[in-house]
């Protein structure tokens, strides 16, 4: 969408007082808005690290607490090796210039993800990048690399059995918050608010713990189109729905 579009529809009132405090992204849509202009793939990932930087800055501004961004999937490693090759170069190399920027907007990152799948290197950089932001006390930016949430879950499967089979655990006590507290997305609440972008109803094996309860928004927008109105946007249909929990409408009245 272009920005003069965007520039013509007016501001959106937003309740700061009812915030998602975790919203994550399916970034999606990348390949087919280079396609759409008869670009390489390539050319929409790198237009999308943009996008990911314009996010952030309105989430800061906002006073969003958690963005949990999908930037690379453990499927996504069966893509063509040279696709792969490219994507981690460009998710690393983007970070490493961002760092100094998000340490000036005191937002800390984190990773979550399959590492053992990750190039050395990548992921040292990475590691380095978090060490340096740790300090951060406004946002908290996590980034999904190689991370599946049936990886996720088979992980904290498996440490908890351990615990079980050496007896330091009993199997009876196992409750939801068990598992909640095995993820690698422990330190953070649940997401409020799921958005996709690129208009697949799905959710391509991203957080299926914890959106259990998330408010879910699909746009058709590509990433590399979505920006800061388009977001708000998707904050205010969040805001006039009524989270039910189960409960019924007048419970919550
Ligand atoms: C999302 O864009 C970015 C990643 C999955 C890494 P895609 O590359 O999936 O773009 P489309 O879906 O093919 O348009
Ligand atoms: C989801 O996008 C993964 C990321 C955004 C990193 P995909 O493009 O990989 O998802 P599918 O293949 O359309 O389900
Ligand atoms: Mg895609």
């Amino acid at each position: 969408m272009d920005q003069f579009a965007h520039d013509k529809i007016p501001n959106i009132q937003l309740d700061m007082a009812r915030l998602p405090r975790h919203i994550a992204i399916i970034m999606d849509g990348n390949g087919r808005w280079a396609q759409a202009q008869g670009l390489q793939r390539a050319a929409g990932h790198v237009e999308g690290v943009t996008t990911v930087r314009r996010i952030t800055e309105e989430c800061s501004r906002l006073g969003i607490g958690y963005l949990t961004l999908y930037a690379f999937s453990t499927e996504n490693w069966n893509r063509p090796q040279e696709e792969v090759d490219a994507l981690m170069h460009l998710i690393v190399t983007a970070i490493e210039r961002e760092t100094p920027d998000l340490i000036k907007n005191r937002v800390r990152l984190r990773v979550i993800g399959d590492s053992s799948r990750m190039p050395r290197e990548a992921l040292e950089r990475l590691e380095r990048c978090v060490q340096d932001t740790s300090a951060g006390d406004g946002l908290t930016l996590v980034l999904a690399i190689s991370y599946s949430s049936r990886w996720e879950i088979t992980d904290a499967v498996r440490r908890i059995a351990a615990e079980a089979a050496d007896g330091s655990l009993d199997p009876a006590a196992i409750t939801p918050d068990t598992v909640s507290r095995n993820l690698a997305t422990a330190f953070m609440p649940d997401p409020d608010l799921l958005i996709r972008t690129g208009g697949d109803m799905r959710v391509s094996n991203f957080l299926l713990w914890q959106i259990a309860y998330a408010e879910l928004y699909i746009t058709d927008i590509y990433w590399p189109d979505f920006n800061g109105y388009d977001l708000r946007r998707a904050i205010a249909d969040y805001q006039k729905r009524q989270r039910r929990f189960g409960l019924t409408g007048e419970q919550i009245q």
